[in-house]
């Protein structure tokens, strides 16, 4: 299954949300109860996949800018972080884009579009940015932290090892310099 099969619709205020339902009882309700409100306060914005076939919600994901800070207790990771960084622009923080929530319909699980909705904010966040963004984080439920691996996301920090939920990073740069190659040997 392929999102092309699918519309593509930011969430707005007026918008009559179509049936989403997935394991997770606190991701259905954000998206009935909370994202518009979140729309409106400027603090997140959500975005739907639609199956014009079955008049369902495929999956949604909702944006907000983020920063990685540099975290004095995780020195080494700090400076592993850094390493990817050019020396001139090493700084304390880097701007990111954080994947407020991320959730795949039931009826839609399991079949790659989780994994697609990823890439496409990849995309979109090394394509034609208005703002710098050097990251996409996560603060991934534990049971979807494998999820998120998988798809190249890392750990911040071991500290969250036993948490309900782990904070995750994804590096834009190399994922872009990838694409750069193959878009140059097409
Ligand atoms: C987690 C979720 C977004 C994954 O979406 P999906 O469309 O089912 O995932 P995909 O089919 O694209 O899976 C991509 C890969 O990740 C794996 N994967 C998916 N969910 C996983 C999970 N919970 N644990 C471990 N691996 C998982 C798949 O097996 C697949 O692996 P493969 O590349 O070896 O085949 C979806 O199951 C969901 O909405 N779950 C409930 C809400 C949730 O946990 N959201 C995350 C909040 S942080």
């Amino acid at each position: 299954m392929s999102l092309s099969s699918f519309e593509f619709i930011p969430l707005t205020e007026e918008l009559e949300l179509l049936p989403f339902r997935c394991k997770d009882e606190d991701l259905n309700n954000f998206l009935f109860d909370d994202a518009k409100h979140y729309l409106a306060e400027l603090m997140a914005v959500t975005y739907l996949f639609i199956d014009p076939a079955t008049q369902q919600t495929v999956a949604y994901f909702s944006l907000l800018n983020d920063k990685v800070s540099y975290d004095p207790e995780e020195h080494s990771f700090w400076n592993r972080l850094n390493r990817r960084i050019s020396n001139r622009k090493r700084r304390r923080n880097y701007p990111s884009v954080k994947i407020g929530r991320l959730a795949v319909s039931q009826d839609y699980a399991e079949q790659g579009i989780g994994r697609e909705i990823l890439n496409f904010i990849k995309h979109a966040f090394t394509n034609g940015n208005r703002t710098g963004c050097r990251f996409i984080t996560v603060d991934a439920y534990a049971e979807a932290t494998a999820f998120y691996q998988k798809n190249g996301f890392d750990f911040f920090t071991k500290k969250d090892e036993r948490e309900d939920t782990r904070l995750m990073y994804f590096d834009l740069k190399p994922f872009k310099d990838a694409q750069t190659l193959i878009s140059s040997t097409e």
